[in-house]
């Protein structure tokens, strides 16, 4: 069904994010009539620019990015309405004039004053542009919605993302924030409800009776690139881990919402991520490995030291790679490790989660040749493969008693007939129908770095000593693997 007549407002609409992501998720959402049908698109921008002149730009965009052939009709469609209007938080006049604006282009378009603003900026326009929306009443929901869209990073540490939540708050509701981690927008990452929650067969297992342990991958191929100067303060732990991996950790970890709503989905999984234990810096230090890649290559592409990266500082002790390991106090997981990795510039693009069940006790097979013996596992990935498969040991055939272990593959293609997207058009659907259950509640937010806190404290004080440098196109630093041996575990190995 079609959302309600709306305005989408798009604050950087000459950004990376705006030309890249958002014109085409709203061009297949467009394609597959999922926008209102009365739809007013606005871009914002700082610097003085004609709608033709936008337009022109956000066409070139579509037609570079757009994942599917563009029908220029559609495209016509959704573009052709498009209306620049300038404004800028640093001149409040701008905005009194932008909502006059968009008072007469709601009422030309009748879109019932429903309206939608996107922040595609860099994070520290947030509260600016926030705060002159709020000053000029466009936050006030009068028998209309009024939504507010943002992206990570929510703040940078625990401290920051307290202050813009709660600054956030002091302006507009809870319920009118919508903050995204496109991690949610993966099918894979969505289904991991449905396979917990909609088959009998693998909630009886899943706790610390059945389960070993539990790894989160999120390996990248790719380097740093040009940048530099947004990564270099961030890293790899804040750029990756209190969102991304965190949200595949609440979502395996949380405890069964009593519902499929907002409210009690959204609650587990902040419930879940305020159990994670909170490590003193000492424990933080045994329990985390950091890594820096050198110049090499990945595949046939080169890369260059992450130091001599354009915009990073000479001598930087930024970390490119991350491991931890994690424990959950609370009944179902004490005792049960979770064990995150994630890097840049690694061999291979890889996105897990692998649930390791616990052995089995051998005894009966104590003599048996083992060939290859596999770990019962449970894998959920959307890279290299969307799907699940699941590890267990086989006989070989012959008149020997030899195992071996084998892969049950589920693969999303074999199964669906699915179009490329990019990963976003979900999540505009939901912040355009009012249905916030994939989005970031501020609880979870300062949830996440309250257990990343300790990790952050902890290696920036230890600066140099501890970081570790490994080759691109590995696995990342050889501790990482010292990290599990330690427990007499493993990370799973691909293939
Ligand atoms: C972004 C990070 O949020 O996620 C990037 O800022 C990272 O550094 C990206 O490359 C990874 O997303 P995906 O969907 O490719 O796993």
């Amino acid at each position: 069904t079609r959302p309600d007549p709306c305005s989408f407002v798009i604050f950087g609409v000459t950004g990376d994010l705006a030309h890249r992501l958002v014109i085409p998720a709203l061009y297949n959402l467009a394609a597959n009539h999922l926008l209102p049908e009365k739809f007013c698109l606005v871009g914002i921008a700082r610097k003085a620019m004609s709608s033709d002149e936008l337009r022109d730009g956000l066409m070139k965009g579509l037609h570079q990015y757009a994942t599917r052939a563009v029908d220029d009709a559609i495209a016509q469609r959704l573009l052709g309405c498009l209306t620049c209007i300038e404004a800028d938080p640093n001149d409040p006049a701008s905005f009194d004039a932008m909502s006059k604006r968009l008072d007469e282009l709601e009422a030309a378009q009748q879109t019932g004053g429903n309206r939608l603003f996107y922040l595609a900026t860099p994070p520290n326009a947030f509260l600016p542009i926030s705060r002159e929306l709020g000053r000029t009443g466009m936050l006030k929901e009068n028998g209309s919605w009024r939504r507010l869209v943002i992206e990570k990073p929510f703040g940078t540490d625990l401290a920051s993302a307290r202050e813009l939540n709660s600054e956030l708050l002091k302006i507009v509701d809870e319920h009118q924030i919508y903050r995204i981690d496109h991690y949610l927008g993966k099918e894979t990452v969505q289904n991991i409800l449905v396979l917990r929650f909609a088959n009998g067969m693998f909630e009886p297992i899943w706790n610390r009776n059945h389960i070993d342990h539990i790894q989160i991958t999120v390996d990248e191929k790719i380097g740093v690139g040009h940048r530099g100067s947004f990564y270099d303060v961030t890293g790899a732990l804040r750029d990756m881990v209190p969102n991304h991996l965190f949200q595949l950790l609440s979502l395996v970890a949380m405890e069964p919402p009593a519902k499929f709503d907002a409210h009690a989905v959204r609650s587990e999984k902040a419930e879940v991520l305020a159990a994670i234990q909170t490590q003193t810096e000492e424990e933080a230090l045994r329990n985390s490995v950091r890594g820096q890649y050198r110049a090499g290559r990945v595949g046939d592409t080169e890369i260059d030291d992450y130091r001599k990266t354009p915009d990073v500082k000479p001598g930087s002790n930024t970390e490119t790679y991350a491991a931890l390991k994690l424990t959950i106090d609370n009944w179902r997981w004490a005792g049960v490790p979770f064990y995150l990795r994630t890097g840049k510039a690694l061999g291979v693009k890889r996105t897990e989660i692998a649930i390791k069940f616990k052995q089995a006790p051998f005894a009966m097979f104590r003599d048996t040749p083992v060939d290859r013996l596999s770990q019962n596992y449970l894998i959920i990935s959307t890279e290299p493969t969307e799907g699940i498969a699941l590890q267990f040991n086989t006989k070989v055939p012959g008149p020997n008693i030899n195992i071996d272990g084998v892969e049950m593959k589920f693969r999303y293609k074999d199964y669906f007939k699915t179009e490329p997207s990019t990963g976003y058009e979900t999540l505009i659907y939901d912040c355009m129908i009012g249905d916030n259950i994939l989005f970031q509640r501020a609880d979870s937010v300062e949830a996440g770095w309250q257990a990343v806190q300790p990790f952050l404290d902890a290696w920036k004080k230890a600066a140099a000593r501890g970081l570790k440098v490994y080759e691109p196109g590995s696995e990342g630093p050889e501790e990482a693997n010292e990290l599990m041996e330690r427990d007499g575990r493993s990370w799973r190995k691909l293939g």
